[in-house]
């Protein structure tokens, strides 16, 4: 399986993607974890990228399809993959699909997380990630067993620096001019799929299955 999720900050990507690797072993690419993990490790990238994701604005496009395009040639992406957070703007969308081209490889499908804004922002404010390993948890909605620390790794939870409020507004934003593009570009492909991303975790990894199984 090669997919593709798309959907607002908060929607329940990473959730989902996680859910489908520890259970189905498709592995997950995750922008956001990447960089993220490269602005930990104080990188030429993480110094570069910081700056643009504290302000949720969209690190730009030459770098993002530069790592995407080294990490779907290593080959725990050989049989499959789900694209978390990329391509998030039309030409990511277009040099994917040429990079997929000359690796002869193609997408099943791409799926449109829905979900109203209300509830987005109730998700992103109450988020709290691991340190270690990225873990995703909310304080009211899936909080871990010991306040403060990841339930796998023990290691204590933190608040995104874009999880805050102005932040947040600004995501919503790029995500309606950059990014809603993208799904145009894929339902012209005949590989979109929507999904119902409100409701329980459980019932929306449901409902995912359903929308990636069908033929
Ligand atoms: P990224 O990390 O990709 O952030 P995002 O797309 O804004 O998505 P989020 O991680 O905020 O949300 P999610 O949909 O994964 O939700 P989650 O599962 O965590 O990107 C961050 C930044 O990096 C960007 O702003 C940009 O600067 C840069 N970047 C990344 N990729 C880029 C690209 N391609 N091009 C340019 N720049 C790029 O869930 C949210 C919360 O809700 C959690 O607390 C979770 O526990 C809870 N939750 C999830 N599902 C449910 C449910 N069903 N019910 C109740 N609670 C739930």
């Amino acid at each position: 399986m090669k997919l593709i999720f798309v959907g607002p900050p908060g929607g329940g990507k990473g959730t989902q993607a996680r859910l489908l690797q520890a259970r189905r072993a498709i592995p997950q690419i995750a922008t956001g974890d990447i960089l993220r993990e490269a602005i930990a490790q104080d990188t030429a990238l993480g110094r570069d990228a910081r700056r643009s994701m504290e302000a949720g604005e969209l690190v730009p496009d030459a770098v993002m399809i530069a790592i995407v395009e080294e990490r779907l040639r290593r080959s725990d992406g050989h049989e499959g993959f789900v694209l978390d957070g990329f391509p998030r703007t039309v030409p990511q969308a277009e040099a994917l699909e040429e990079t997929l081209n000359r690796m002869q490889r193609r997408i099943d499908r791409v799926v449109d997380f829905q979900i109203r804004e209300e509830i987005l922002i109730r998700r992103l404010s109450g988020r709290r990630v691991c340190q270690v390993g990225g873990h995703i948890y909310h304080l009211a909605y899936q909080p871990p067993r010991e306040a403060g620390l990841c339930d796998i790794d023990h290691s204590p939870l933190y608040q995104r620096d874009d999880d805050r409020p102005e932040a947040i507004r600004r995501r919503m934003e790029v995500y309606q001019v950059e990014t809603l593009p993208v799904l145009d570009f894929y339902q012209a492909r005949s590989v979109y799929a929507a999904l119902d991303a409100e409701g329980e975790v459980e019932e929306v990894y449901d409902r995912l299955l359903a929308v990636v199984n069908r033929r």
